[in-house]
């Protein structure tokens, strides 16, 4: 609904020095806190298990906490726990639940520093990026609570709730993502099952504890990290579940599909994103946001630009090349405490396809700027450029979730557009020119789910830019986060439909 007023949530102000320094108290806290062992919850029970999994601070590359993992008897219970709550929770009146979600932005905006510090700690999120997905969390809470009480929408429509939610989300996006899909699932009625991204489990337990403390009922919003095998798998395709949600790799889709053929699965997955740059850009435009796009996050986003393809004049011009590089090399790489870091420590230690591109050249292929490992922590490298990258060569295709970046010459805008829609997945895609026939030509042609005109193709705003992919990027109805029939796909609707 574009006519009820809605204000995205305001960021930090990081260019005030006692916001950086607000931040270092709040990691310290936390690290003081020190989180020892993290249960499951199920029921209004708090549960340690024998079974553990096991968290680590990227920056050291050290154990950080454990946490417990759930058997099956404890899945089941979950189920049973969810199918018992969820009537009660459907019957709560829109109003109400509305104004739970509204308590629970209210909730996070207070706790914003303890949820930065967490994922600094956790995740290597620069303090920026870790305020971004607050903030992403808000809007979420906010925008989704008034998604299904626009006025006369229900007029002659049913909804009926799925029953439960299972979320599997994202560890790049540890916060908002999953915060995002539970709070969906619970505005349309249903009783949500959390199972958190196994290498992000402290940031999640924050985030789900700050959704109880707001008022989500214990009973309706479970806590159930399980361990990646067959009981993960007894949860996702239990035929009690009525839809899963799951922002992760494309296999891990089709693994869930194999499970389940007809399994109600809500998927954002995997991406190899472009930006084109014609000769009609403004190249220093260009280069602040190619830049921002591929290494915010040390690259590690399903949104970001792993590639550029470049038409030729700007590609052959030796003064682009220099500066492009002068700004990647100018980017401060380190610890994630820091807010001006933009190259933070990865969640994962490089293996297979980002070990391949930090470290390996395709024919053709040269450095611009090599990537080099740092202190000797295989979490934490320096950003990389490779020239030459050809249409088709693995570069091109293989998504690599690190701070590499390709660049591929095109001769003109035609044959960019043939390069960048050259691809399996649909997820973002970008193109600076400021030539309007080129942007018209452009956005009648691309193919991906969110495509975006002068600017980085990162960091979607919710409902200015609602998110979600094409092609295997996207398993589901295509309904998109942060949009206006985001909600109303958590239910079965009967007489008008759903809403536009
Ligand atoms: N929603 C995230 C972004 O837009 C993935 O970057």
């Amino acid at each position: 609904d574009y006519t009820k007023p809605f204000h995205n949530n305001a960021d930090t102000d990081w260019s005030l020095r006692k916001n950086a320094y607000w931040i270092q108290d709040k990691v310290e806290q936390v690290k003081q806190a020190a989180i020892a062992d993290i249960p499951l919850q199920i029921g209004g029970e708090l549960i340690v298990t024998e079974q553990k999994g096991q968290g680590i601070d990227p920056s050291k590359n050290e154990n950080l906490y454990q946490y417990s993992l759930a058997s099956a008897e404890e899945v089941q219970r979950a189920l049973d726990v969810a199918e018992q709550s969820q009537g009660a929770w459907a019957q709560k009146s829109i109003e109400e639940r509305a104004k739970i979600l509204k308590d629970v932005a209210i909730e996070i905006e207070r706790k914003r520093g303890e949820s930065i510090a967490v994922m600094v700690q956790e995740a290597g999120k620069a303090a920026p990026e870790a305020d971004a997905e607050v903030s992403e969390a808000v809007d979420f809470a906010n925008y989704y609570a008034d998604s299904l009480s626009w006025d006369g929408m229900l007029d002659g429509t049913e909804f009926k709730p799925l029953g439960t939610v299972v979320i599997t989300p994202p560890w790049n996006f540890p916060y908002a993502i999953p915060c995002g899909g539970i709070l969906a699932g619970l505005m349309a009625g249903n009783s949500v099952i959390m199972k958190p991204a196994p290498e992000s489990v402290y940031t999640a337990w924050v985030m789900v504890n700050q959704l109880w403390d707001a008022g989500v009922p214990r009973e309706v919003l479970q806590f159930v990290p399980c361990p990646d095998n067959e009981i993960g798998r007894s949860l996702v395709s239990s035929d009690r579940v009525g839809a899963v949600v799951l922002t992760g790799a494309y296999e891990t889709g089709r693994m869930f599909q194999n499970w389940k053929a007809d399994m109600r699965l809500y998927a954002e997955t995997s991406g190899k994103n472009s930006l084109i740059i014609t000769n009609a850009a403004d190249p220093d435009q260009a280069i602040k946001d190619l830049v921002k796009g591929s290494f915010g996050h040390a690259g590690q986003k399903c949104s970001a630009s792993s590639l550029a393809i470049i038409e030729a004049d700007v590609y052959d011009n030796p003064a682009f090349m220099r500066q492009l590089k002068d700004a990647v090399e100018s980017l401060t790489v380190g610890q994630s405490w820091d807010p001006s870091s933009i190259v933070t420590p990865l969640m994962l230690k490089p293996e297979e396809k980002l070990q391949r591109a930090l470290t390996t050249l395709d024919e053709g292929e040269e450095w611009l700027l090599e990537p080099k490992m740092l202190e000797g922590n295989p979490h934490l490298w320096s950003p990389g450029i490779k020239l030459g990258v050809k249409q088709g060569s693995w570069f091109h295709k293989a998504e690599c979730f690190g701070p590499v970046l390709g660049l591929i010459r095109a001769t003109d805008l035609q044959e960019a557009m043939r390069i960048q829609n050259d691809s399996d997945f649909g997820l973002t895609g970008g193109i600076h020119t400021l030539d309007d026939r080129e942007i018209a030509i452009w956005r009648e042609q691309v193919e991906v789910g969110n495509a975006y005109i002068n600017r980085p193709i990162t960091g979607a705003i919710v409902r200015r830019q609602p998110f979600g992919g094409w092609k295997n990027s996207c398993f589901g109805p295509g309904a998109k986060a942060g949009g206006p029939n985001y909600v109303s796909i958590f239910a079965e609707w009967e007489q008008s439909g759903l809403p536009s």
